[in-house]
């Protein structure tokens, strides 16, 4: 663990999280010239320790990229799907950015060491996933890819550090609070090192800081993200005035392993298998998806999940099944799927795979333009905490390891033209940060108010938040059950925040408090949000919503659209 008296009091630039986003976004920075501070929830890369923080690393499928020598794919085709999986919410303008800055960035991180499976003439093996109308998912390891990415940012980071670039990772760390100027700029952050034995606390002083912290998936009893998915980003930036939008489409992937009675991270089963000719079949062994999509198991996301769904009630077994009987390379082409399979005890040696779906990904997150900026001057977001316009309504499948690697490259870029402002231009306020913005389309902007903090919060236990959360706020929602726990949460008791887990929980009840409001105001049903009492997608409601905090750290109250929540959902 980092001393704290060895933290730096000052940077150009403080990354929140080390994935993908964090750690492409330090090293273009820190080449670029910065001093960089990385806030890594986790333990050093070289610890040995058996989970890891960040996402990235349990990514499994690849990363979708229209590769230049693809004939049968353009940046056309994979805007498209990009766009029909999104269920209407996707915004074309900054897709079509990521998607065709794809293959460069792609390209940058193989030149700083990473590897894919190739063919034997070395060519860049293709894998399909759900959406996909072509094969375009690059792996490595099989299906070990965003392992491999993380490993390569973090030897790639280090031998940066050992050429003399200025990255100070300081692990077992995470902010606690975004710290602002009277009119409300980022001045830095305050941090807390926790590394389970003894805590400490400090700031750093810098123009700007970037979230990276990925996602929220331990709102849920189960879900396929590792411990550190507990939407501290989301917090982070909502407590700062930024504006989130879309945090009601929560993606739940189709085939997490079934373990009865299992809580917190579970394997996933990629996506790829299915691409690789495994089947969806219930317990009495009839296909999951036929006559529900053309594209059959291979539909969108959102489709697929709920048609498990469906199957589990329909046979009233505890799990729907991943048959791989037709797959005589499953072991070799798979080997990170065997190994949860193996690790959990899970016997499958019938050919079928138990699955259910999973809590696996925050479609939505803190609005940004097409630079990272948030609504808060100085505040940058990338990855999955970040709501770009790319995922809509529901993410195509291997996308998010592309979002990270372009959108952190680009937030890179802003902090190295924020920490360098020209000769007699001005830095960019949060009005001039919106103008011209594609992301923010459609989603309400005002000006973020400055904010006032404490170390005290409404927190709900985890296990009562989470079983809340899965029970009324999961693949199926309505009314009641949304506002009975917009009630359970807002009269969660305000603690005293001390340790990491005590900062996480809080993250997390504020977390579902916002994606109980967004999921309350959204009277319909579009890709991962489906409303049992709103069956129907409404035309009227194809628009992003956003939502800012309406009162302090302790009071879950929101604005949708400017509007106070209470006063738009009649509370
Ligand atoms: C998978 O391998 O199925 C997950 C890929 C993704 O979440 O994009």
């Amino acid at each position: 663990m980092a001393v704290i008296a060895e933290v730096p009091t000052r940077a150009d630039l403080v990354i929140v999280g080390a994935g993908v986003a964090g750690l492409t976004a330090a090293l273009r920075a820190a080449r670029g010239g910065l001093s960089v501070v990385v806030l890594n929830k986790g333990a050093g890369a070289d610890s040995g320790a058996a989970e890891r923080p960040s996402s990235t690393f349990y990514a499994q499928g690849g990363i979708a990229v229209v590769l230049p020598d693809n004939a049968e794919d353009s940046i056309g085709l994979h805007v498209a799907d990009t766009l029909a999986a999104g269920a209407g919410l996707v915004v074309p303008e900054p897709t079509e950015l990521i998607v065709a800055d794809g293959w460069d960035a792609v390209s940058a991180l193989i030149d700083d060491g990473a590897e894919f499976d190739r063919d034997a003439d070395g060519r860049l093996l293709r894998t399909r996933e759900g959406g996909h109308s072509v094969r375009r998912i690059i792996h490595a390891g099989g299906d070990a890819t965003g392992a491999h990415v993380q490993r390569s940012l973090e030897r790639a980071t280090t031998a940066a550090i050992a050429e003399g670039c200025d990255i100070r990772c300081v692990d077992h760390a995470m902010a606690t609070q975004i710290l602002q100027s009277a009119e409300g700029e980022v001045t830095g952050v305050t941090y807390l090192v926790d590394d389970g034995e003894s805590t400490g606390n400090g700031t750093i002083t810098a123009p700007t800081v970037l979230v990276a912290t990925g996602g929220a998936g331990h709102l849920y009893a189960a879900t396929t993200n590792p411990g550190g998915a507990t939407g501290d980003g989301i917090a982070l930036a909502l407590r700062a005035g930024a504006q989130v939008a879309d945090l009601e489409f929560i993606q739940f992937h189709p085939t997490m392993l079934y373990v009865p009675g299992a809580r917190g991270r579970r394997s996933l089963v990629s996506e790829a298998l299915r691409g690789e000719g495994a089947r969806l079949v219930d317990a009495e062994g009839n296909s999951v998806t036929e006559g529900v999509h053309p594209m059959g198991d291979l539909a969108p996301r959102d489709v697929v999940a709920r048609a498990v769904e469906a199957a589990i009630e329909r046979t009233g077994a505890d799990c729907a099944y991943l048959d791989i009987s037709g797959m005589p390379d499953f072991a070799t082409r798979f080997p990170t799927v065997r190994a949860g399979i193996e690790a959990a005890g899970v016997d499958i040696s019938d050919g079928r795979i138990p699955i259910v779906p999973g809590a696996h990904y925050l479609c939505g997150g803190v609005v940004t333009d097409e630079h990272a900026n948030t609504t808060v001057t100085g505040l940058l977001a990338a990855g999955e905490v970040a709501r770009t316009g790319l995922h809509g309504a529901n993410r195509l499948a291997s996308n998010s390891l592309l979002e990270g690697l372009v959108m952190g490259g680009r937030a890179a870029a802003e902090a190295i033209r924020r920490a360098a402002p020209k000769p007699g231009t001005s830095r960019q306020t949060p009005q001039d940060s919106r103008v011209g913005s594609v992301a923010n389309r459609g989603v309400s902007s005002q000006l973020s108010p400055r904010r006032d903090h404490s170390t005290r919060a409404r927190v709900l236990p985890r296990t009562e938040l989470q079983n809340l959360m899965s029970h009324e706020v999961a693949l199926q929602r309505d009314d009641e059950g949304l506002r009975a726990t917009l009630a359970a949460l807002a009269a969660a008791p305000i603690r005293e925040l001390r340790g990491r887990a005590d900062y996480e929980d809080a993250a997390l009840t504020l977390v579902a408090a916002a994606v109980t409001s967004a999921a309350l105001g959204r009277t319909e049903s579009r890709g991962a949000h489906h409303r049992a009492d709103h069956p129907e997608t409404d035309a009227a409601q194809a628009r992003s919503v956003g939502l800012r905090m309406a009162g302090d750290a302790d009071d879950l109250r929101f604005e949708r659209d400017g509007e106070p929540v209470e006063r738009s959902l009649a509370l």
